[in-house]
């Protein structure tokens, strides 16, 4: 995810801003850029890749005496990760850099177009820069013409604004995405869009608020709120803590990773979706030609979420697939035929069986295709096309938010090759799609939610095992809940299909047998719920997660009312990673480093 840095003092300008964005690395970027202005000029780098690339290229430069300089990591969503898509963009005078989207830069652009304007980058964010340069000669000071010019900007945004036509001043505005600015005892400033970078540099930090704006000069600090009100700066203590500060005060990553979901899968939707249309431009059109089957293949969290998807593939898009657990297909001599697509999945993109498999397919001539979060990583190098699901850097050990980008591509993949394959109208598809728009705010935790999954999870930290059961795309997403829960708590816990557990698990039923129910009101409700009054006549404890009250269960976790099955596999998926989270918490567990567990499983 994108990165903000900004700096106002005597240092070097060009190592403070390279500090500050190495601390933002862990968040993922695919290009960076530093633009400082001294005595009037402007010295402006950028790089394609790590930091590393941007430290050689400026290894010449640096500033002696007062400088104010921006940068910015670069995660690629509008245009591809290249140096002149990379910030901070140039107008005639000034620069910007800037997180989040503006939703009607296309307008702007046009507008600016039409008055001769030229555009460098295909990026939302070149529009700041130049309808600033253009209200600046309409009004009488740039503060007015930052001002105006945030004005017209819809969507969310921090941005940084640096002008020859006020040297020693940044400007800056908040809506919707981070930023704080900090202070230290030489009266140096600096801006961020997290507090890691300011830690060890800034004694006290002001976060903005939504609507904020104004600008920080070597002599003021002024900010205006959303109603344009002056208001003054709230200065509070900064931690010296780097690794609290990472985790933006959740207990654990793991938790942060929960919470982010929304955020990331707004990411993983950016500029894929239209009204009644999925785009890819990053796969080849030709890719699905001559394709009658898909076999997806991964391990562990991803093999759920390849799992998830065989559903949609062949209840939407009609097409024949099939899963496979990677260490297991790479030596069962499976037969390969080029009509199929061969689809890995892998957060890492590292991961030695999955990486293996892949290979096995490209020796055999399939066409593959591999879904990731990990760019330039061994998998994505040797897959023919890739699409990545932009979750950022995932610390937990228990994958989460990869698995919900994971799921989010696929849905959308399923649309893709629906309309290719016509299996799906235009107005069915239309539907999805506005569907897979609430996905965003469907996984965000309420206060209410967290806080009964922390009540009830006291009454789960026992027993003799635990069965998370579903129909349908519910089954892998119990399988998914089963995991989560064993990796981080060491409690035994299965993921089972409803309707499997009379041939045989429900032998094991009794109140020391915690069964975890996942019933959607929208799939085979009826069906799962009789699977589940078996469990509770045989004495089974019973933790019921729905949106319609189920009166047999112990304990019940309610989600809101969905229009469809797939917002309630997002809500689910959502309390089953919190109730694993909370249980582990109460054992007293390394939530975020489970014991013989490793992030990415490089050997075989
Ligand atoms: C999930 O919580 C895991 N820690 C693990 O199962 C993981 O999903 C698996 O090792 C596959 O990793 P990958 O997605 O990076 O290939």
């Amino acid at each position: 995810m994108c990165g903000i840095v900004g700096y106002l003092g005597k240092k070097n300008t060009k190592e403070i801003l390279l500090s500050g964005l190495k601390e933002l690395e862990y968040r993922g970027y695919d290009s960076a850029g530093i633009a400082v202005l001294q005595n009037g000029n402007f010295s402006n780098y950028k790089a394609v890749g790590k930091l590393v690339n941007l430290e050689k290229k400026t290894k010449n430069f640096i500033t002696n005496g007062f400088a104010i300089g921006i940068g910015h990591t670069r995660w690629a969503t509008h245009g591809k990760p290249t140096e002149l898509n990379a910030h901070p963009h140039i107008g005639e005078n000034s620069y910007v850099v800037h997180n989040g989207i503006i939703e009607n830069y296309v307008e702007i652009k046009k507008d600016l177009k039409n008055d001769g304007v030229n555009f460098l980058s295909q990026t939302d964010t070149e529009v700041i820069v130049h309808l600033f340069e253009k209200n600046l000669k309409s009004e009488k000071s740039a503060f007015g013409a930052f001002k105006k010019t945030i004005s017209k900007l819809d969507g969310a945004y921090a941005i940084l604004l640096v002008t020859k036509s006020e040297n020693d001043t940044i400007f800056y505005a908040k809506h919707g995405s981070p930023m704080l600015f900090g202070v230290n005892a030489e009266n140096e400033k600096y801006f961020a869009s997290s507090d890691t970078p300011l830690i060890g540099q800034c004694s006290h930090v002001n976060y903005f608020e939504d609507g904020d704006y104004g600008y920080v000069s070597a002599s003021e600090i002024v900010i205006f709120d959303k109603n344009n009100i002056k208001k003054d700066a709230v200065l509070s203590a900064l931690s010296e803590n780097k690794l609290s500060a990472q985790k933006d005060g959740f207990r654990f990553f793991m938790e942060k990773e929960i919470y982010e979901q929304g955020e990331v899968i707004s990411d993983t939707l950016l500029g894929r979706i239209t009204e009644n249309e999925v785009i890819f431009d990053e796969i080849p059109k030709d890719l699905f030609d001559g394709i009658k089957e898909l076999k997806l293949c991964a391990c562990g969290t991803s093999y759920h979420s390849a799992l998830s998807a065989s559903y949609l593939f062949e209840r939407y898009s009609k097409i024949k697939t099939s899963v496979e657990i990677a260490s297991e297909f790479r030596y069962r001599e499976p037969i390969m035929s080029k009509d199929t697509l061969f689809v890995v999945i892998s957060q890492s993109g590292e991961t030695a069986d999955t990486l293996e498999t892949l290979k096995m397919a490209k020796n055999a001539g399939l066409k593959t295709l591999v879904i990731c979060n990990v760019d330039n990583s061994s998998m994505v190098r040797l897959a023919d096309a890739t699409i990545l699901t932009r979750a950022g850097i995932e610390k937990g050990v228990a994958s989460t938010k990869a698995f919900a980008t994971q799921i989010t591509v696929f849905w959308m993949l399923t649309l893709y090759i629906a309309k290719i394959k016509k299996s799906l109208s235009n107005k069915k598809i239309s539907r999805q799609i506005s569907l897979l728009r609430e996905v965003p705010s469907v996984v965000k935790v309420t206060n209410e939610m967290h806080e009964k999954i922390k009540r009830i999870s006291k009454r789960y930290l026992h027993g003799h095992g635990f069965f998370f059961i579903g129909r349908d795309i519910f089954f892998p997403l119990a399988l998914e809940g089963a995991l989560k829960l064993k990796e981080i708590s060491y409690l035994h816990a299965e993921g089972y299909p409803s309707g499997e557990m009379k041939h045989g698990p429900i032998a094991l039923a009794d109140p020391e047998l915690f069964t975890i129910a996942l019933l959607p009101e929208h799939l085979h409700f009826e069906k799962s719920k009789s699977n589940v009054e078996e469990l509770s006549a045989r004495d089974s404890t019973i933790c019921a997660i729905s949106a319609v009250e189920f009166e047999k269960a112990d304990d019940f976790i309610q989600i809101s009312k969905c229009k469809d099955y797939m917002l309630e596999f997002f809500e689910m998926m959502v309390v089953v990673q919190l109730l694993s989270l909370e249980i582990s918490i109460r054992l007293g567990n390394d939530v975020d480093m489970p014991r013989n567990l490793a992030k990415s499983v490089t050997v075989e």
